[in-house]
Formats: C-alpha cells, sequence, structure tokens
C-alpha cells in the first residue's frame, strides 16, 4: 500500500492508472466495519483502491467537534493495508484547500432542509471536499454509505448536475449486534449511552414492521418513534422520498425514515430505507 500525504505527488502516481478501473473511498478516519464494507466493495469491484482520510474542516459549524474528532492513523493503515486497499491519501488542510478559492453551494431546498437545516453549510463543505477529492483521484466509482442518506443523496445530485464522470456506488448500513449503526462518533457514547443509543435503530425498525403490516401515514409513524425515543433528544424525525421531498404517505420502495438525535451530548443519526 502507498501513502501520499501531497495532492500533487498522488495525481502524478495515478497518471500511470490511466487504463486501470480506480474505485475511491473517501472517508475522516477512525475507521470501523461500515467504512470497511465500503472499502472491501472497491477492492472486489476495480483494479485500484483508493482511500482518502481527511477530516474536513470546512463541514463543521463553529461549535461542532472539528477538534476532537477520533483520530486513529495508525490503526486505519493497518485497516486500509489489510483490507488491500492499494493507495491511501492522508493530506493536511493546505493539500487541498486555497485562499480566497472559490466554492460550491449545496442545493437551496434539498441542501437546507434535515441535516443542512440543523447543520447550516455543512453540505457545502462536504460538496466542495467530495468534488475536490473526485477529482484527483478520477475515481470510476466513488463509494459513499447510506448511512449519510443525505449526504449521499446530494452526492449523487452534485455529480449529475456538474456532469462529473464517476459513477457514485450506495452502501448499505453497517450496524453492530444489538443495532445501533456504525460511526467514527459513537466512540464518544459511554457504555449506557450505547445502550440508551440502541432505542433509535429499533424505534427505525418497528417503524418498518408497522409499514409492512400496511400503515402509510407519516405522521403516525413519526408520533410512535416518537414515543419509544421520550429518553432521547431527537432532533428531528423525518420521512422523505428517494428524492429527498418530505412525505406524508409512505410508498414502499420509495421512503427514507430518517432520525437525529443526542444521546448525552453526542449527535447520532440514523435511517432506514423502507
Ligand atoms: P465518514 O463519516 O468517515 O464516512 C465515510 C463514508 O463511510 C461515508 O460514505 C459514510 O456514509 C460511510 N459510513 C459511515 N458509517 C457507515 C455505516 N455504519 N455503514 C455504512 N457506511 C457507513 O461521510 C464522511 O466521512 C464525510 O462527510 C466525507 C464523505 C468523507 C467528506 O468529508
Amino acid at each position: 500500500m502507498k501513502i501520499f500525504t501531497k495532492t500533487k505527488n498522488l495525481i502524478e502516481y495515478i497518471s500511470q492508472f490511466r487504463n486501470k478501473q480506480i474505485g475511491f473511498v473517501p472517508t475522516m478516519g477512525a475507521l470501523h466495519n461500515g467504512h470497511i464494507s465500503l472499502i472491501k466493495r472497491s477492492v472486489q469491484e476495480n483494479d485500484i483502491t483508493i482511500v482518502s482520510i481527511f477530516v474536513n474542516p470546512t463541514q463543521f459549524l463553529e461549535n461542532e467537534d472539528f477538534d476532537k474528532y477520533p483520530k486513529k492513523i495508525e490503526a486505519d493503515k493497518k485497516v486500509c493495508n489489510f483490507a488491500g486497499v492499494d493507495i491511501l491519501f492522508i493530506p493536511s488542510k493546505e493539500e487541498i484547500y486555497f485562499k480566497d478559492e472559490l466554492s460550491i453551494v449545496a442545493p437551496k431546498t434539498k441542501g437546507f432542509i434535515l441535516e443542512g437545516y440543523h447543520r447550516p453549510g455543512h453540505f457545502n463543505g462536504v460538496l466542495q471536499v467530495v468534488l475536490k477529492l473526485l477529482n484527483i483521484t478520477k475515481a470510476n466509482k466513488a463509494y459513499f454509505g447510506k448511512k449519510d442518506a443525505q449526504q449521499l443523496y446530494l452526492v449523487k445530485k452534485m455529480v449529475n448536475e456538474l456532469f462529473l464522470p464517476t459513477d457514485i456506488i450506495e452502501c448499505e448500513i453497517i450496524r453492530d449486534e444489538n443495532g445501533l449503526a456504525l460511526s467514527s462518533r459513537n466512540d464518544y457514547l459511554t457504555s449506557s449511552e450505547k445502550e440508551r443509543a440502541t432505542k433509535i435503530s429499533r424505534s427505525l425498525k418497528n417503524a418498518a414492521k408497522l409499514i409492512s403490516n400496511g400503515e402509510k401515514s407519516s405522521k403516525k409513524i413519526k408520533e410512535k418513534i416518537k414515543n419509544e425515543l421520550q429518553d432521547i433528544k431527537i432532533e428531528y424525525v423525518e420521512i422523505v422520498d428517494r428524492d429527498f421531498n418530505i412525505q406524508n404517505e409512505i410508498a414502499i420502495g420509495d421512503s427514507i425514515i430518517l432520525i437525529a438525535a443526542f444521546v448525552g451530548i453526542t449527535r447520532l443519526i440514523d435511517n432506514i430505507w423502507i
């Protein structure tokens, strides 16, 4: 596995693979089995797999956890090597960003609801860095998790509307044995908070069961979830269609139920695709 910290060197190295199929997995590190599932899929489906580890400052709000975001760089290197990664890119901020640079703005509606509403500016930062990374790696395929459903939707929208040549591959959510969606931020949870956090995924599963038994009302499903999560500080529970329009009536095959909630001071997101 080759490791690069300089963008210029990486671009030069990649130029020899022009005739190869390149898969790319962007991450912020502290890798867990969710990330690893994306990496393994890329290794399987491509000649060359590139992984980036970059805690992107522009997608964090002023009061968020940028400074204490978990860092496990030595463990991450081992994980990548073991999973068959060919190239690991670990740039500094200066290797990615310029002074007074132009910027991408997330779409006014879909980028400013839900996560975009509660984390204003977040998706501008995500799209800015993803666009840069796709251009640096010239990936044929890039792998994103359904865990961050709105991010996945917006990245696909950007790729489509900016006519980028990369295929965006959607990957399933990986959970622990109790159902908790894996996240680098789970590191912040105490063991009792972890226990409490499993209620989030359980409420989504129960909602899916109700829906498969015929319930179609988004209002009723949202109420049911809120009832189940009374000892958790919910930021939002929302139901959207696959195009991220708020949905009043659930349609099997075209609905996503999304939750953002605080367990203690840790903000978690989860969702289920119906
Ligand atoms: P990060 O949170 O490190 O996630 C990297 C990728 O792993 C994302 O596509 C995310 O959806 C996926 N992922 C995280 N947890 C997952 C899980 N439990 N199951 C399946 N996939 C999971 O998302 C980001 O970083 C950043 O916003 C990034 C895209 C790298 C831009 O900075």
